[in-house]
């Protein structure tokens, strides 16, 4: 450290990721207390934009730290900025000025928590790691066939029975599984506010439906057996999309969702839901007929517009895969449904052409991370490949879109599906440093375009994911 402060300092010495908007260096460096940081509000009469809530500027002098903003939240940012300084330079900080701004208000990070199941230290230490990048959004992967992730008092075998399966990678009569207990909930969705992160909680449905089918077989189309799935993939066995008793179940459900996370979004998944079932069913077949629907396909959209409903009746946004947008010829989707687009980027052009709300985290264009790193068996992940170039090379809108369409982007998403990382160890090694580039681009898109400055920061930020703990990719 001593080395790098008797050398000129260059911006990229200070490895600040997402690189701020406007950064000057200045003479000399601050050597005084951290814990003097000044902090002023602005008042604004006006309304203000998210991204101008979290707007700050940062001066720093050799006496004084200043952080400016308009909104508690900017303040957050402007600390995170500091935070990162001291993580590097600790008690010696270059003397600079910052002015900065993000150019999405949806900057988000997806944990599923199905597949495998984390215990909440992890989550505490995510969410750390994901506010230090300015990311302001967790989406938290509760259902799917794997298993069920949030107690509802209401349906005790939804964790009694949905959050535990068998499974090969341990000995087969051994259950492997848990559940977040609603304390644990609670002190999540705390931490994250302070963290001024919203959580988005998400309950999978109609498709990746398993773990409920386990412990309420009524509700499917058969009537069961199930089984909390120990296979990955997609299952023909959904929700009865015919059974009035689906509903009883997710209002209760929604209640405590709605109840626990405060913040305005709640996921209702939407993807990969077979028809097989529906098509073979008298009680799908009976609501297809009775609704003067087409094809069983549109039954979906039935479901989604029934959620959707409940979910606006306890004044919340609902939030659903690019599925969503297919068979809603008759039933058509609420205004408020936001979309998020996974099998790359055209779900949410279509969703924001038609004047919805989209979240963009395309799957081959460098969101997934669940992907390999690299080409080569030796790497752990799933199919696909999402280099760190990748990941810094996209783009939440694209030239094709209107300025009118582009408005309805709200950001991005960096997903972790996590059918084979077997702990929160390799969770990270997944994360680190992919998540790295999307929070660059999420927070300058128009600005960070130049992928060598950007691995120039990134080398002297590995030292503070190293600092926190973390396991992280090397390689390029
Ligand atoms: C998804 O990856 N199935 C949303
Ligand atoms: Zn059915």
């Amino acid at each position: 450290m001593e080395n790098l402060q008797n050398l000129k300092i260059t911006k990229n010495d200070l490895g600040l990721i997402p690189a701020p908007q406007k950064l000057d260096l200045t003479e000399g460096f601050f050597t005084g207390n951290l814990s003097d940081v000044k902090k002023t509000l602005k008042s604004s009469d006006k309304e203000l934009s998210p991204m101008e809530k979290e707007a700050y500027t940062l001066e720093i002098t050799p006496s004084s730290i200043e952080i400016t903003a308009k909104d508690e939240a900017g303040l957050f940012y402007g600390k995170m900025t500091v935070k990162q300084l001291s993580m590097i330079f600790e008690n010696k900080i270059p003397c600079l000025k910052i002015d900065d701004k993000p150019e999405f208000e949806w900057r988000g990070f997806m944990l599923d928590c199905c597949r495998n199941f984390y215990p909440v230290e992890f989550i505490f230490k995510i969410l750390d790691a994901i506010a230090l990048h300015k990311i302001n959004r967790f989406h938290w992967h509760l259902t799917d066939d794997q298993g069920w992730r949030i107690p509802v008092k209401e349906y005790p075998l939804l964790t009694e029975v949905g959050a535990w399966r068998n499974d090969c990678r341990y000995t087969w009569e051994e259950k492997v599984g848990g559940f977040y207990t609603e304390d644990e909930i609670k002190a999540v969705v705390k931490k994250a506010s302070e963290l001024h992160i919203t959580v988005v909680p998400e309950i999978e449905t109609p498709g990746h439906s398993s773990s409920v089918l386990a412990a309420y077989p009524n509700l499917g189309c058969t009537g069961g057996p199930y089984n909390v799935e120990s296979r990955f993939g997609i299952f023909d066995d959904v929700l009865c999309s015919g059974n009035d008793d689906i509903f009883p179940l997710y209002e209760k459900v929604f209640d405590t969702v709605c109840r626990l996370f405060p913040g305005p979004y709640v996921h209702i998944g939407g993807d990969e839901c077979p028809r097989t079932r529906w098509e073979n069913c008298p009680k799908c077949q009976q609501r297809k007929k009775d609704l003067g629907l087409e094809s069983t396909g549109e039954l979906q959209s039935y479901l989604t517009v029934r959620f959707a409903k409940m979910l606006e009746e306890r004044g919340k946004i609902p939030i659903g895969w690019d599925e969503v947008l297919e068979g809603t010829e008759k039933l058509g989707l609420p205004k408020s449904l936001i979309v998020q687009s996974w099998r790359g980027l055209s779900g949410g052009e279509t969703a924001a052409k038609l004047g919805h709300k989209a979240i963009m985290s395309p799957q081959t264009a460098g969101c997934y991370l669940d992907y390999k790193h690299k080409n080569t068996p030796l790497e752990p992940g799933m199919i696909g490949i999402t280099t760190l170039e990748k990941s810094f090379e996209f783009e939440p809108t694209t030239k094709e879109m209107t300025a009118e369409n582009k408005a309805n982007v709200l950001g991005g998403q960096g997903n972790l599906w996590t059918e084979c990382i077997y702990s929160s160890k390799l969770a990270e090694y997944m994360i680190f440093p992919r998540l790295c580039a999307i929070a660059e681009k999420l927070w300058n898109c128009e600005g960070n375009t130049d992928y060598n400055n950007f691995l120039e920061r990134l080398n002297i930020h590995k030292k503070r994911l190293q600092k926190m703990d973390f396991l992280f990719y090397n390689g390029n």
